[in-house]
């Protein structure tokens, strides 16, 4: 059976595009399990030192699957919430970076989605929302808590009560977006950040994105304290010594993640 995630591979850079283009990469179950799998791949593959995600057509998500949510009962809606919140979960504990593609709309859980990674590149085309209310729901995987803390409380009240759609200069202009590129380039630019970022020491831009993500929630002393406790380990690795090695010997270097 054909895969709804479609996963490739180039050099230490896996890219991940979600490839629904007819009902817009909507959010059904079998794609949040298929998006699962192509993860959980991608977790087990110490090869992959970052990553892309992107999706096929003029959405990136347009949102969790409406038909398939129509007739949910309560339990069914609190299970498929926690579906969701599992698999953006697990994107946040890759070890390894993970750049949103923004292609097109990202509406609702597709606009969650790209929140659960690390920043998010738009194409000028792109449209980001969180237009639940306009369903009667609310933002069931994670847009009411990841949302607030990447464009402030102000701002993420504003998009989740009127459920508007903005573009992406507005995104940008909010911090939801990092860059904006014409929709042509929008996928070279993000495979050279990617490529850029897995040039880099990957254990120790591993544990930057473990320190920011865990940090970020916790009393600054207490964030520190983890900080101090992974720049100690950084010295007990290979990476460090060849790195440092590298700068003194003027030659670029060779990381091997050990
Ligand atoms: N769930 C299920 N199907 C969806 C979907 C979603 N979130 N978003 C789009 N689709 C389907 C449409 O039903 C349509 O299917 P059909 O061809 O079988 O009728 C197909 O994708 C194309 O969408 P369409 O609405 O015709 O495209 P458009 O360009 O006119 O509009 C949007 C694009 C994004 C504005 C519109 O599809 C939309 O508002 N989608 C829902 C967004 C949303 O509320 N997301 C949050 C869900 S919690």
């Amino acid at each position: 059976m054909t895969s709804f995630v479609e996963v490739t591979h180039d050099g230490h850079v896996g890219t991940l595009t979600i490839n629904r283009p007819d009902k817009l990469n909507a959010l059904s179950q079998e794609v949040l399990s298929d998006l699962s799998s192509a993860i959980e791949a991608l977790a087990a593959n110490d090869g992959v030192w970052a990553a892309v995600l992107t999706g096929t057509g003029k959405a990136f998500v347009a949102g969790a699957d409406i038909a398939a949510m129509k007739d949910m009962t309560e339990g069914e809606g609190l299970e498929f919430g926690a579906l969701g919140h599992r698999v953006f979960a697990a994107i946040e504990n890759l070890r390894c970076p993970v750049i949103a593609a923004v292609n097109g709309f990202a509406l609702g859980g597709g606009c969650e989605l790209a929140l659960a990674c690390d920043f998010i590149y738009a194409s000028s085309k792109a449209k980001f929302g969180q237009p639940e209310v306009n369903l009667g729901i609310i933002p069931g995987f994670g847009g009411t808590q990841r949302l607030p803390r990447r464009v402030g409380s102000a701002a993420a009240r504003e998009l989740i009560y009127t459920g508007k759609m903005i573009n992406a200069a507005e995104a940008l202009r909010l911090g939801l977006a990092n860059a904006v590129f014409e929709p042509d380039d929008l996928l070279a630019a993000a495979m050279k950040t990617a490529a850029e970022i897995a040039s880099k020491g990957p254990l120790a831009v591993a544990a930057a994105k473990r320190l920011i993500r865990d940090g970020v929630d916790l009393p600054l002393p207490e964030a520190n304290r983890l900080e101090q406790a992974a720049f100690g380990e950084a010295f007990g690795t290979e990476d460090q010594r060849e790195g440092m090695g590298a700068f003194l010997e003027k030659r670029a270097p060779a990381f091997k993640g050990a």
